[in-house]
């Protein structure tokens, strides 16, 4: 159970009775959030974030609020002695336990947030590890698929786009090994899912293939849950172009769908998705970044609270 767990780096850290715990104190946090509430009063949540971010962060300082606890942190590493003065992230783990009770750290470096974990004798939350993984966006997409479409069991899903680098679809692809659905993972070949994902989810004994084309992973599913191609993550940047655009979501793809499948998205979008696709009944990513508050609301009361 997470009340009993400190820290939450990797989505394999929960178990299916954790990670179903979660998405029904999300639920019961709808109402919360709309109230507001004081049960973490007098608490401080710390947000590192050396890498970009517009709802992973707002989300997390907006849960908070609404529970009635503060806030501190930086948004920017270079306002930061970790990016002016080149201090170790062990010394900066090692100051901010003594600011607050919780930290909510995102670094472009794989196994970041277990290195944090480590030198932090206070709870240390994923936000997002270099392109490893991106633990509380599984658990938000799970409780938007389960609202969206009333059960996780059952389902049909498509990750789509950059399955190589996306930190979110390695998170989301593991969390789904917990249910019985089937998965199509869509990518062009020098993007594909990380095999250690795949091996993950065919041990856990879910139906998995691989296509390589927008058009067949549109088809004959309840989710298309699509990505952007994380640019900064390549080495080469000649790779990136050669990649960019190959998949684009516009009306005409959507018409392929089903037509109760919904599409999500971690946001933020370059151009996988058109913007005249926002206003078809499949589009769902803006519900789903309100599903971003209540879903962190409850992992930091069951972490603090
Ligand atoms: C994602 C991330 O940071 O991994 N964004 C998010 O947290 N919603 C997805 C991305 O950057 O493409």
């Amino acid at each position: 159970m997470i009340g009993r767990l400190h820290n939450l780096i990797s989505i394999l850290d929960l178990t299916r009775q954790d990670i179903d715990l979660i998405l029904e104190h999300s639920a019961k946090m709808e109402q919360v959030a709309i109230k507001k509430s004081k049960d973490l009063e007098g608490k401080i949540m710390a947000c590192l974030f050396f890498e970009p971010s517009t709802r992973t962060r707002l989300s997390f300082e907006s849960a908070m609020f609404r529970l009635g606890g503060s806030v501190l942190g930086f948004a920017d590493v270079a306002v930061s002695s970790a990016g002016g003065k080149g201090e170790t992230l062990a010394d900066t783990i090692r100051t901010v336990e003594r600011y607050a009770d919780v930290i909510v750290i995102r670094h472009n470096l794989d196994g970041s947030a277990r290195v944090a974990a480590e030198f932090s004798k206070i709870p240390v939350i994923n936000a997002g590890s270099g392109s490893e993984e991106h633990p509380t966006q599984a658990l938000l997409d799970l409780y938007s698929i389960k609202k969206l479409k009333g059960k996780i069991d059952g389902i049909s899903i498509s990750l789509c786009g950059d399955l190589k680098y996306g930190r979110t679809v390695h998170s989301l692809g593991m969390a789904l090994s917990h249910y019985d659905v089937t998965v199509k993972l869509v990518a062009p070949p020098p993007l594909r899912m990380k095999p250690a994902v795949i091996a993950e989810m065919k041990e856990a004994g879910l139906r998995v293939t691989e296509v390589d084309t927008l058009e067949e992973g549109l088809k004959d599913v309840d989710v298309v849950y699509m990505t952007r191609i994380q640019k900064e993550r390549f080495p080469d940047v000649r790779e990136y172009d050669a990649l960019k655009g190959k998949f684009r979501l516009g009306l005409k793809e959507v018409g392929l769908m089903r037509d109760d499948a919904i599409i999500l998205h971690p946001l933020p979008r370059v151009d996988e998705i058109d913007p005249e696709v926002d206003s078809t009944p499949q589009a769902k990513y803006f519900e789903q970044v309100h599903s971003g508050v209540v879903t962190r609301m409850a992992i930091l009361k069951l972490i603090l609270g």
